[in-house]
């Protein structure tokens, strides 16, 4: 038998009740002590605080706070203790009795409102946007990815974010500028981040830029939001990768924009088009690596999409979320490095390099856009937390940034090379895996495409949550494949993992043999 571990108590937390609402009337013939009995055993009846854990201010405080003698509250509170609303703790004060007198009998419930009869009338826009969850299923945000589940696609090793440096960079920037962080700040971001990044992205990304062409973003999302909104109008065509990662689906949704998906051939994007299909105003990629199939773009696909946008005056989108983490090869440089038309719209994120709740990002922007995308933002949510703007640009100019990547992209290399090695040996019976040259994820194709829904059902029920490759698909047919992310996880874990789902395959594989010999 497994002994329980005990738990270390936890201190239940316990909130203190303002009684805001009461009003005492001096010139009211019932006395002050009855009109505070009343009120209060009025809020405790209401149901709001009757879970035991809230907390009575002191007879002291309630009596500065209404203006009144202690005597008056203490014999207002005596009889409530007395009828049963309040408990006494020693040593921690006065708390709403677990049950109140009146919970079985007459206890008002808070007001519930009655249910619409008529189904709610929701916009098209919320309507257009392609996701399928509905309720908590949105507490996990995006990915899906609860606790206890692994390799997840795109999920960086946020347990590997130094955090005792960031506070401490935290603090120092509070400290020098005080007060001015807590204002509304620039809508263009942080003058010392842009610098910042201009500098990194010209020394490592080969991109041609300034700091006046970079604006601060909370992220990705949002800069393929205010790149829609400001290149597009409501209908006109964007064209996406097909298979995309798919919140870019969401995101030119909600921007209201017609999304054309575009095939991925061995060089990254297919241009060539019929001439019936609509021409792009906006050209979405992801160049360094394809997400979600890990292709490069290639020299010449790079030169041709550049023509191309010129030729019909698009503006190319490049996606470089995580081009830091190429693990084979020299770094590539960016599409925006080898723009000469001012066509391309750079845009990065931090949310794989640190961490994604930051919620930072950066543009370049072509310098025509740059006001129109700083006009968007000031009326979107005009900016991202100056704090941790400032915070960002000292741990990039303090070379933690740098030393950061550079860690990281061995603890990755690490970890492809181990999940790779594992992967092959314990299922490589039954997945083919395409091993990209850089990024976070690893597609594996079935080998027997029969498969598919069994291991679907099977990684689901285990825990172990590759997405399958066709969950961003829009047109694309492609073979049977599952996307699986190896960088969140230790060595360990990967192994554990993968054993645990080559065993449960081959569990599956054993009951269906026996199936068949019993029938
Ligand atoms: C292709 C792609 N772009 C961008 C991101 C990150 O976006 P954000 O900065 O909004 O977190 C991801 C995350 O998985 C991604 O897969």
């Amino acid at each position: 038998m497994h002994k329980r571990k005990s738990r270390p108590q936890k201190r239940r937390r316990r909130s203190i009740i303002a009684f805001e609402m009461i009003r005492l009337d001096r010139t009211a013939t019932e006395p002050l002590h009855e009109q505070l009995y009343r009120q209060i055993r009025d809020e405790l009846k209401s149901g709001r605080f009757s879970d035991g854990s809230s907390r009575l201010p002191s007879s002291r405080t309630l009596a500065i706070d209404r203006g009144i003698s202690r005597s008056t509250v203490r014999l207002a509170l005596s009889k409530l203790h007395a009828e049963g609303y309040l408990r006494s703790k020693a040593g921690s004060g006065t708390f709403v009795a677990n049950l109140l007198p009146e919970t079985f009998l007459t206890a008002d419930q808070p007001k519930t409102y009655q249910p619409i009869q008529r189904p709610v009338r929701i916009s098209d826009r919320a309507r257009a946007i392609p996701d399928r969850r509905v309720g908590h299923q949105f507490d996990l945000g995006a990915t899906g990815a609860g606790p206890g589940v692994s390799l997840v696609a795109s999920i960086p090793a946020v347990d590997e974010f130094p955090i005792a440096v960031w506070e401490r960079l935290r603090a120092q920037v509070l400290a020098k500028k005080g007060v001015n962080l807590l204002r509304y700040s620039s809508n263009r971001g942080d003058v010392d981040l842009r610098k910042a990044i201009a500098a990194y992205l010209c020394d490592f990304r080969a991109a041609r830029c300034h700091p006046d062409q970079i604006v601060i973003v909370a992220g990705m999302q949002q800069a393929m939001l205010l790149s829609a909104m400001a290149v597009l109008n409501p209908g006109e065509v964007a064209w996406i990768e097909d298979p995309c990662y798919q919140q870019t689906r969401r995101v030119l949704s909600l921007a209201g924009v017609k999304i054309v998906p575009r095939a991925i051939d061995t060089q990254g994007i297919v241009i060539a088009r019929s001439p019936k299909e609509p021409l792009p105003r906006m050209i979405y990629v992801t160049p360094s690596h394809q997400f979600p199939i890990g292709v490069t773009m290639s020299f010449q696909r790079r030169t041709d999409l550049l023509n191309f946008a010129g030729a019909h005056n698009a503006f190319i989108f490049e996606d470089d979320y995580d081009a830091e983490f190429r693990f084979v090869g020299p770094p590539l440089p960016s599409l925006q490095g080898i723009d000469n038309a001012g066509r391309v719209i750079y845009a990065g994120t931090v949310s794989k390099i640190l961490c994604p709740s930051l919620r930072l990002g950066y543009v370049v922007a072509p310098e025509q856009l740059v006001d129109s995308f700083v006009k968007i933002r000031s009326a979107m949510d005009q900016h991202s937390s100056p704090i941790e703007q400032a915070t960002l640009a000292r741990f990039i100019t303090e070379g933690f940034f740098l030393s950061h990547i550079k860690r990281m992209r061995k603890i990755y290399a690490d970890r492809r090379d181990f999940f790779i090695k594992q992967f092959n040996e314990l299922l490589g019976d039954r997945f083919t895996l395409q091993v990209p040259e850089a990024g976070l994820n690893i597609v594996a194709w079935l080998k027997r495409e029969e498969d598919f829904s069994m291991i679907k059902r099977i990684t689901s029920d285990i825990g172990v949550r590759p997405s399958a490759l066709s969950f961003f698909c829009i047109q694309a047919e492609l073979k049977p494949a599952f996307v699986f992310g190896f960088a969140a996880w230790t060595p360990t874990q990967i192994r554990e993992s993968l054993v645990k789902l080559a065993s449960a395959l081959k569990n599956h594989g054993k009951d269906l043999d026996y199936g068949r010999q019993s029938r």
